[in-house]
C-alpha cells in the first residue's frame, strides 16, 4: 500500500521540496509514498480569482474563504483518508497520531495562510485541526512538510530495519538517551565507559537512567505524565 498525501494549499510549489531528498526523497522515487499538491486558487470563482476576505468584526490580515476552500477540498477523492488542517488553534501532533496516520493510506492535508479560515468550514466538513507546536507559521505548509516527514520515516519500507524503533523520543514516553560515537576521546572528553564494556544489561540500564533524568530535567511535563502513568495513586488517596 502506498501512503498517498493530497495538499491543499495556495503554494504547491513547495511540496515535496525538503521531502523530495534523502530517505523521504528516496521513498518518494521507490513509490513508498506519493503526493499531489492541488492549487485552492485554482476554485476562485470570480474573475480576481481570490481566495481570501477581511475578516468580519475588523481586525489585521485576510481570512481565506469557507467557499473556495471547500470547493477544493470537495474535489479531492478522499477515499478513507483523515482530512487534517495545519493550524495553530488544532490539537498537537503527537508520535502516537503520526503512528496511526503512518499505518493508514495516507491524508488529506489543508494548509491554511493569512489569519486563518472562515470557520464555518470547520462545522461544515469533517476536518481535523492539527497544530505542530505552541509557535506561529507563516503558512501551514511547513507544518504539513514537517507532519509528512514525521509520518513517511515510519512507513515500512522506508528506514531500514535498524532504529524505527521502540527506543526513540516519544515512543517510550521518554526523551531518548543520549548517544555517542568515535572518536574515544575528543577534546578531553571521553565516551562513558559503559557505553565501551560489551556489558548490554548495564547499558540499556544506564541508557534507561540517562532516558530518565533527560526528561526530569528538559521536559518536566513529559516526565509528570509518564509518572503519573506509571504509578496511579489508589482512589481516595491523600
Ligand atoms: N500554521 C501556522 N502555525 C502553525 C502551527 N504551529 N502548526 C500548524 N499549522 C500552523
Amino acid at each position: 500500500m502506498t501512503f498517498a498525501a493530497t495538499i491543499l494549499t495556495l503554494y504547491p510549489e513547495m511540496f515535496p521540496g525538503p521531502l523530495g531528498h534523502s530517505l523521504a526523497g528516496r521513498a518518494l522515487r521507490e513509490g513508498l509514498w506519493r503526493f499531489e499538491a492541488v492549487q485552492i486558487r485554482d476554485f476562485a470563482a470570480d474573475r480576481h480569482r481570490s481566495v481570501d476576505d477581511t475578516p468580519a468584526g475588523g481586525g489585521a490580515g485576510m481570512v481565506m474563504r469557507a467557499d473556495v476552500v471547500a470547493s477544493a477540498l470537495d474535489s479531492v477523492a478522499a477515499a478513507g483518508r483523515p482530512v487534517l488542517a495545519m493550524t495553530p488553534r488544532g490539537a498537537p501532533l503527537t508520535q502516537a497520531r503520526v503512528r496511526d496516520l503512518a499505518a493508514g493510506p495516507g491524508a488529506v492535508i489543508l494548509c491554511g495562510r493569512f489569519e486563518g479560515i472562515d470557520e464555518r468550514l470547520f462545522e461544515a466538513r469533517a476536518i481535523e485541526p492539527v497544530s505542530i507546536g505552541d509557535y506561529v507559521l507563516s503558512g501551514g505548509e511547513m507544518a504539513a512538510l514537517t507532519l509528512l516527514d514525521a509520518c513517511i520515516r515510519l512507513i515500512p519500507g522506508v528506514m531500514g530495519a535498524a532504529s524505527s524503533g521502540m527506543d526513540e523520543s516519544f515512543e517510550t514516553g521518554l526523551l531518548e538517551y543520549p548517544q555517542y560515537t568515535r572518536p574515544v576521546e575528543w577534546e578531553g572528553r571521553t565516551i562513558p565507559e559503559v557505553l565501551r564494556s560489551g556489558d548490554h544489561a548495564r547499558i540499556a540500564a544506564w541508557r534507561k537512567q540517562m532516558a530518565e533524568t533527560d526528561t526530569r530535567l528538559r521536559r518536566p511535563d513529559l516526565w509528570e505524565r509518564h509518572e503519573g502513568a506509571r504509578v496511579k495513586p489508589p482512589s481516595g488517596a491523600r
